[in-house]
Parts: C-alpha cells; structure tokens; sequence
C-alpha cells in the first residue's frame, strides 16, 4: 500500500516539474514577447493540473512554483517608448496674485506692453494620467505614458480596449499627429468598479486616479479592457503639418476629428479668467469626473513657440489649483524621519481620516520651529490639508479641545537612526544628523534616490527592496548595486530563492541593473544626491562641464573662491553661492570621491549632450549678451541661446566664445574686445542661430 502510494507520488513528482517548465515557459511568451503559445483555457487547465497536484502533496511545492508568484505572471513590464516630444507637466499657482504674475511674466518675456491683452485658453485639469497618442497615417500606432517626460512605457494594446480613443482619423487629418491628453475614471464608474472589486474580494482603490493609474497599468489588455476607461485630449505632440495658429484652433479641430474633449473657454482679460475659474469651482462637482484646477495656456501657438520651457514645465501654461481640502483628527504620535542628506523631518502618525477622497494617516510638520510655533502636542486634534499630490500638513492644533495637560515636544538632538549629534547650523531651521554615511538613514535614502527615476531608474529596484538590501548588507553604497549579480551567484540564499522572487524577476533586475551601466552624465550628477543640486541644476552642469573627469577637475579648483574656477561656477544660472557651497562641500569629502571613483569603474557615463541642436553652430558655445536688445527680450534671448545648445554666462572671460552687443555696451564689450572675443550684433547673432 505504502509503496504504491510512493509511486504514484513520484509520478507527481515528475509531472508538477514538467508542468512548472511548460508553465514558465507560455508566461514568457506571453507576457515578454507579447505571443502566445496556448490558448488561455489551455493554460488555465494546465494551472489547475499544478495545484491540484500541490494540494494532494503539499510538500512538492516550491518557492519558484508559477502557483507561488503574487499577483499576475512575472514580468519585464512594458516597453520603453522614447517621446517625439517631451511631455511636459505644469507649473501651479493659487491665487489670483499669482495667475496675474504668471501673465506679468508672460508680457515681460515676449516684450509686450503692461496693457497688452493676452489670449488665454482656460479648461478644467482632469485628474488622471497623461498619455501620448500617436496616429500615423490616421490610424493609432502607439499610446505611452509620460514616464520621465523623456520616456514613457508604451501601453498601446491597454488604450487600444478604450472605446472613447479613436482608432483611426477622418482624412483631413495631418499624416503625423500626436495627441496628448488624460486617461480617466468617471466618478460613477470607479464606485461601480469598487462595488464589483470588494464584492470580489479584490482591494479596492482609494480614488478614481488611482484606479484609472491601476488599471492602465494592468500587463494583460483583456483587464484593462474591463475597466471603465475614457480619455480627454489637450495638447499637441509631434504633427506633420501644422492646422491652426492658436490653441483654441487646434482644441477645435481635435473635436472635429472625434477625439473627446473637455470644455474651454477663450478669455481675454484677468477679470475674465478668475470669474470662468469661481464658475468651474463651483461646477465642479456637476461633473461626472474629478478635476483638481483649472489650466491656463496662451492661445497663441507663435507665442507659445517663442516663450518655451523653463526645466519641465511651458512658461505658455499653468494650473491653477482648487484651494486645499481640510479635516481633523487626532495626533497620535510624532516620528522623526532622516533624509538621504541628514535633515531630521517630523512626521505627525494621525487617526486616519478622508481628506478629498484620500485616507490620510501620516502629515509633515517640516521641522523643529514650526512645531513651537503651531505648539503642536502629541494627543492634539489637529486641522490637517491637503492639496492636489503634496504631502499632507498639520495647518494648526485646536487647543479648545485638548485634554488634560499635554506636555510640550521636545525636539530630539540625536539622530533616531545613527545616535549621532543632530544639529542646526547658522539660522537653518532645519536639524541635521553628524553622522554622514555612517548613519543608515541616510545611506538607505540615497540609495533610493540613487535608483529613482530621474535618477538611475532602475526596474525592480524600488525603496522597499533597496531597504532590505542596505539592512542586510547586500547593497550599501552606490557601486554595489552594479556588484550584485556578482555577489548574488555567492549567497547562501540566492535573491530568485527568497520571498516573491523567482528566477524570472531575479534575472529581470539583473538585465535592468546592467542596461543602466550606460548612463547620461546629467542623471548622474543628480543620482548624486547633492544637496539643492535638483534635475534642473544637474543638467545645468553636465552642460557646462560636459564630462565627469572635467567635473572633478573644476570643483577642485573651485574649492579656491578667488579662483576663475569658482567664478565660471556662480555663473551657472540657479547657482549661487548656497548651492556652490554644497557642491563644493560634496566633491571636498575623501569619501565621495571615493564613491565616485567606484563608480566610474563600473559604468560608462556618457558625456552631455546638448539636446537636438546637435547641428547648431552655436551650440556647445558660450555666449554673453549685454546692451540693450531690441528684437527680443532678455530673457527670451537667454531662452532661445539655450534652445539652440549655447550656454549664457553673466559675465566675460577666457571661455566666452561670442558676446552679443546690443546699444549701448558697455564694460563688458570692452572686456570682449580686450580678450580678442568674436562680438556679434543681435542681427548676426539671429542669423547664425537661424542657420
Ligand atoms: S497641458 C505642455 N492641459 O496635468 C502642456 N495638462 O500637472 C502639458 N493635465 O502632465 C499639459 N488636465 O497630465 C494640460 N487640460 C490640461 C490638463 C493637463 C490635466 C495634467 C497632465 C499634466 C499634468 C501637470
């Protein structure tokens, strides 16, 4: 009896391997190279095989069995799709101050008097997620996320099962046309959707973002098909032929052609636009969908063109945002948490409570005075906002309704996380731990941010795994990640053998691992993690500095301040002398120096290059304007020079190769003529910048 049953056993055995192979392998198919090899009630049989055989014999099931893998298949995601055009975000305003400084800028920059009325489009931001559209012969080849701005994932077979998205043009439509909008949830969906989840058992989701963001982001198009999706178009990306000359034009023509719309309004006056704003914030909650402000944009596209982008977002558009929403609730406790450059933040832990559709539990009290100053006390009710995605914040503590005597919170003096002094320096308000590196808090946040995804973007590398990884001593400084597949074939317990890995996603964080060892120079700077050196400034010294070997060079001969060095660096736009200080302060430290030479071991860093001007004459140049311009606004000189790949200094030197001298030079053109310094009228300049 007990031998028979043995064999019968082992029969199972060699089955439930065949089945795990055979599994594996239509997951590949299916999920990496979009083919599959069965039909989905063939797998399905398959599957039940599998778990029929584990329930019989529960020991033969293993970690790396397909009935194992949480959630849907393993899987490399999508494809990356690279954007025509960057997809950009906006700027944000709050007041009707701030929307009549925004249109302030706007005349400034173009030249225009203070009178001058300015075409404005207005329209509702719908609270979705961005996405590209891409029509080639009138017909939709490619629908991507936003991603990086830079580069997005490529979701075409999921938008395809949206029935507002037209899947091909009327003829009218220019060959190339790129439609960028909002994926969206109506209001009324989502709740049918959650009702139907829950019934499930499924988790629901907290709002209709959310629940658009997850369902786009489904691996198989069939769930995504099932998810109640529409989509609002807005912008344009790249177009063949150009079909009007304002936005209002183009947002006209695009409802002609069927794509969905929003409502817009062309408004002409500041009056204008903040009456049609209190209008939409009053109707707001007419609308089937949620909307979180309301968008400006410069009707004209010839101003658009000319006014650009200032980092990630139009000077031609802004939002303005709903005002805050607002609850209370009470504070259970304050935690200190430590930043990857040693600030100690307090984080207020909050009896979780609904705010604008989103459960709240955890609010920043920023640092050690704001705290006095709101006299916030552990065991407070607390009025706490939140607007569009910041973080929530403590507005003020309802003292009417504390109880008892609270004692009053004492800010710590040392690091939670290291022990190591905390201090605040000169009239900082923030508190900062000693302890550098030593200090794990700060290691494990630049470790994230090292891997983030304006940073090295690493797939499958995200905060939580980075955390284990620090904790266990698996990746503890920068050059480790690159280490790890090494390390990893050394382990006891290999990384495909632990909890929610199997050899798929192993193999997957390795191929991401190395397709990042080639990395563009100014994400390097900023995966750096140095202090106030944000995406804009990193890019601004890959600019200037074009390679890492002639970084390095250059901040060592800046820690000299008298140095032309140290000059050339203030020269940099956005670099002061604060933020010079922390660079300076960084490249000074033995030991990130040390990291970066680590670094430069393992990886190829590609030198900056200067975005698609490579065949501008200007570009890679510096050049230096100074008189009075008459065909164009400084701003919009400096704006135009950088379009083109020049970098614009303040002041003359050595390094300048043109200076455009506009009436009335001065100093500086008598510096360009002493320094033999080729001088330009802003006819010639224009003219060698138009090619
Ligand atoms: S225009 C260069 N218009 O808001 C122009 N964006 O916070 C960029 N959004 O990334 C976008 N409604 O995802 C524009 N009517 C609207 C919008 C809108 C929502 C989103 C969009 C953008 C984000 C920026």
């Amino acid at each position: 009896m007990n031998s028979l049953l043995d064999l019968e056993k082992l029969d199972a055995q060699v089955r439930h391997a065949d089945l795990i192979k055979e599994i594996r392998r239509h997951d590949e198919a299916y999920y990496q190279q979009d083919a599959p090899t069965v039909s989905d009630a063939e797998y399905d049989k398959l599957r039940k095989e599998l778990e029929d055989i584990e329930s019989k014999y529960p020991d033969l099931i293993t970690k790396d069995s397909p009935t194992q893998s949480v959630g849907a298949a393993p899987s490399k995601g999508f494809k990356k799709v690279k954007h025509t055009i960057p997809m950009l975000s906006l700027s944000n305003v709050f007041s009707e101050e701030e929307v009549e400084d925004f249109l302030t800028r706007i005349r400034r920059f173009l030249g225009l008097a203070e009178d001058e009325p300015i075409e404005i489009v207005a329209e509702p931001k719908i609270d979705g997620l961005s996405c590209s559209l891409r029509y080639e012969n009138r017909k939709l080849v490619q629908a991507a996320t936003r991603g990086d701005g830079t580069e997005g994932e490529d979701i075409t077979a999921n938008v395809k099962t949206i029935k507002d998205v037209p899947q091909t043009l009327p003829d009218d439509a220019p060959d190339i046309l790129e439609v960028r909008g909002e994926i969206y949830m109506a209001r009324a969906d989502f709740t049918t959707l959650n009702s139907a989840q829950e019934a499930a058992g499924k988790p629901v989701f907290a709002n209709p973002r959310n629940a658009a963001a997850g369902s786009v982001r489904q691996l198989d198009p069939k769930i995504t098909a099932q998810r109640p999706l529409k989509f609002f178009g807005y912008a344009l990306g790249q177009v063949s032929a150009p079909f009007g000359q304002t936005h209002f034009e183009i947002r006209e023509k695009l409802a002609k052609w069927g794509i969905p719309e929003t409502s817009f309004k062309l408004c002409s006056s500041l009056q204008n636009i903040t009456d049609h704003y209190e209008e939409i914030l009053k109707t707001r909650t007419d609308l089937d969908y949620d909307i979180d402000g309301v968008v400006y944009k410069v009707n004209r596209l010839d101003y658009q063109e000319r006014l650009g982008f200032v980092s990630r977002s139009p000077r031609w558009a802004t939002a303005h945002k709903f005002p805050a929403e607002q609850a209370i609730t009470r504070l259970k406790a304050i935690d200190i948490q430590v930043g990857r450059t040693g600030a100690l933040t307090p984080v207020a832990r909050l009896e979780p409570i609904t705010v604008g559709g989103v459960v709240v539990s955890n609010a920043t009290l920023h640092n050690e005075d704001e705290i006095k100053r709101k006299d916030v006390r552990v065991g407070d009710y607390v009025v706490i906002q939140r607007a569009g995605d910041v973080i929530p914040q403590v507005v003020k503590v309802l003292e009417e309704k504390r109880e008892g005597n609270l004692p009053e919170y004492e800010f710590p003096d040392h690091c939670p996380a290291c022990g190591s002094l905390a201090i605040r320096e000169g009239d900082d308000v923030v508190t900062r731990c000693t302890g550098g590196l030593i200090c794990p808090a700060q290691a494990a946040q630049r470790l994230k941010h090292f891997v983030s995804r304006l940073a090295f973007d690493i797939e499958g590398l995200g905060a939580k795994i980075i955390e284990q990884f620090y904790e266990e001593g698996l990746i503890q400084s920068p050059a480790d990640i690159f280490k790890l597949e090494e390390r990893n074939a050394a382990l006891e317990t290999p990384i495909r053998e632990r909890e929610g890995w199997g050899e798929l996603s192993e193999k997957n964080l390795f191929d991401s691992i190395r397709a990042r060892q080639k990395i563009a120079f100014n994400r390097f700077i900023y995966a750096l993690g140095i202090r106030q050196v944000g995406e804009a400034t990193a890019k601004r010294l890959a600019a200037t500095y074009g390679d890492l070997q002639n970084l390095k060079t250059m901040m060592a001969a800046a820690q000299n301040h008298e140095s032309e060095a140290y000059a050339e660096l203030l020269n940099i736009e956005d670099i002061g002398p604060a933020v010079a200080d922390d660079l300076l302060g960084f490249f000074a430290e033995e030991h990130n120096r040390a990291v970066l030479k680590d670094l430069e071991d393992l990886l190829e860093i590609a030198p900056y290059q200067a975005p698609q001007i490579g065949d501008s004459p200007v570009a890679g140049k510096t050049v230096v304007f100074t008189g009075a311009l008459t065909t164009m606004t400084r701003p919009e000189a400096k704006a135009s020079a950088e379009k083109h790949g020049a970098k614009v200094a303040g002041s003359v030197s050595k390094k300048t190769d043109y200076v455009v001298a506009g009436q009335d030079a001065g100093s500086k053109l008598k510096k360009a003529k002493d320094l033999n310094i080729e001088v330009l009228s802003e006819e010639e300049w224009n003219a060698l910048i138009s090619g």
